[in-house]
């Protein structure tokens, strides 16, 4: 199944036009828009589509992706993917990318807004006064000059809120366990371990993504560590902030207010938090703006394009081992890998054990991650419908096979090498034609083609045998190598019947 042949796609949310024209006119795509489909009507209709493109809307689920035999690629125009069953989504071979960076402006700057907003009460003064109120004493607010921002999660948004808001002059202040201090303290945010992190600040926002660790990351014990009347925002995701310990903490006076972009259910049917009166929230609006969508609309829709075109993949987050494997270039080596999995699983009665990948040449000194998914491919050809690039180190994990790499900088050549079980296989490159260059110890004298129906013998091969069976069968001889220990011949369609061939191995590349 090839990743890049993406001929309809189908968009099930609503998106800025651009995505839609970028497909037809750069990639030469049929597109479908239909946002609001029911989960079943999905369920029904998928199955007619190579790829999707969906916002948050959407629940891209294990069903889904199984009904869409033909989905090679689902598309999330923003940031998060927990809409995606990104899991479901690896094994059945179906790439996931999203754009990560297209909304992060937005998302800042309505954090920003929020801060802002609970500084002053924004919102129910202005409320107020379309009540008909002119209350100046009950929106008493305070500055955020000299006041302390604790940023939990220093990635893109994180940053750009931390920076925004030192022109405040509020001091900034941060956790992630990921970017190192040195880097964040260029950007005005000095980390601190979260223990200390809950009793210095006014104001804490999250920008992590849900995971485990970071749901319920502000809880009750939180809380109770804070500084009393401290202003939480969370425009990441909901839950990050325990929504019952944010309820309690507001009703005894711990919290001084909350703004909240997003829910643990969404619309949130309980309204507890929505209604009560410290409490700013909006209907999940942080990429909601035009630059926003336009961007994330148009670089979904080039990265589509640049999948299809075979240019480059951008943005996969279930295939980070094949972000280097889509180019012109790298194809052919991708086959080749491919292919040497294939001849490895014919010639060894049992693949045990690790089997080791060695690159050589600088060219392809970045090239083993990807290239041991293309030999595990060749290595399982047959064995699951929906093989491919992104699902086949899955698939071999689960049968015990494991192929690591291993880069030889010493070899200028480029060559892999591919070997289990006391056998080694060497391939190359004839032009841009994956070529067996030796079986063991014995070197073809010319490289062999890995291309088409070969016949393959451990020492002579019947030459008059097999001429006379292809003209039995009507079909000819391509070409015929020999080695000190093997000879090849290719044909030029495959034989059903080997016997009068003696012990002989038949492959289809
Ligand atoms: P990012 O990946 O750039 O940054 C997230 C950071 O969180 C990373 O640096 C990571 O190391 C850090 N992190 C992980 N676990 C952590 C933990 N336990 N404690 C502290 N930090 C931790 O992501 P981003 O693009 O900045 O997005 C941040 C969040 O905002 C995501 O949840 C995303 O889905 C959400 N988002 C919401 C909207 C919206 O409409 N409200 C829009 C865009 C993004
Ligand atoms: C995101 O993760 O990008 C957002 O939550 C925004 C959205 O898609 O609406």
């Amino acid at each position: 199944m090839s990743l890049s042949e993406i001929r309809r796609i189908l968009i099930s949310d609503s998106l800025a036009p651009a995505c839609a024209s970028i497909l037809r006119s750069q990639g030469g795509i049929e597109v479908t828009e239909s946002p609001g489909l029911s989960p079943e009507q999905l369920l029904s209709v998928i199955k007619d589509y190579d790829g999707l493109i969906v916002r948050s809307a959407t629940k891209v689920g294990a069903d889904v992706l199984q009904a869409g035999s033909r989905l090679k690629v689902v598309g999330r125009a923003g940031t998060g993917v927990d809409n995606v069953d990104v899991e479901a989504a690896t094994k059945n071979g179906v790439i996931v990318m999203n754009t990560p960076t297209g909304n992060s402006i937005s998302a800042a700057e309505l954090t920003c807004g929020l801060i802002l907003s609970l500084s002053r009460q924004i919102p129910q003064a202005a409320a107020s006064m379309k009540e008909g109120r002119w209350d100046r004493k009950k929106f008493m607010g305070s500055e955020l000059h000299g006041k302390t921002l604790g940023v939990l999660g220093l990635g893109r948004i994180g940053k750009e809120v931390a920076v925004r808001m030192q022109a405040f002059q509020m001091k900034t202040i941060g956790y992630d366990p990921v970017i190192p201090p040195e880097v964040t303290a260029e950007f005005g945010v000095q980390q601190f371990a979260l223990e200390e992190i809950w009793e210095q600040c006014d104001y804490i926002t999250v920008h992590t993504p849900l995971l485990p660790s970071t749901t319920g990351l502000i809880n009750d014990e939180a809380f109770s560590r804070c500084k009393r009347g401290v202003r939480v925002i969370n425009c990441a995701r909901g839950g990050i902030i325990d929504e019952e310990a944010l309820l309690r903490a507001l009703e005894s006076g711990q919290c001084g207010g909350a703004g909240l972009d997003v829910f643990t259910e969404e619309p949130p049917r309980d309204k507890a938090l929505v209604n009560h009166p410290l409490v700013i929230s909006l209907p999940h609006l942080g990429a909601s703006t035009n630059e926003a969508q336009n961007r994330c609309g148009e670089e979904i829709a080039l990265q589509i394009v640049d999948l299809v075109k075979g240019k480059a993949l951008i943005g996969a987050v279930n295939a980070p081992a094949l972000s280097r494997a889509f180019s012109p270039k790298t194809k052919p080596w991708i086959q080749l890998g491919e292919a040497l999995g294939v001849l490895l699983r014919a010639l060894l009665p049992k693949l045990s054990g690790d089997i080791q990948l060695t690159t050589s040449g600088e060219a392809l000194r970045d090239a083993g991650s990807y290239l041991c998914s293309a030999v595990t491919v060749g290595l399982l050809r047959g064995t699951e419908e929906r093989l491919n690039l992104v699902n086949a180190t899955f698939f071999a994990r689960n049968l015990g096979i494991k192929v690591t790499s291993l880069h030889c900088s010493e070899n200028g050549e480029e060559v892999l090498a591919l070997s289990c079980g006391g056998l080694q296989l060497l391939g190359g490159l004839s032009g841009s034609s994956p070529c067996l260059l030796q079986i063991g110890s014995s070197t073809f004298h010319s490289p062999v083609s890995l291309h088409g129906t070969l016949l393959l013998w451990e020492g002579q091969a019947p030459l008059p045998k097999l001429i006379e069976v292809l003209a039995e069968s009507g079909g000819h001889l391509r070409v015929f190598h020999v080695s000190e220990g093997h000879s090849v011949a290719g044909v030029s369609s495959p034989l059903s019947d080997l016997s009068p061939l003696g012990p002989c191995t038949q492959l289809a590349f």
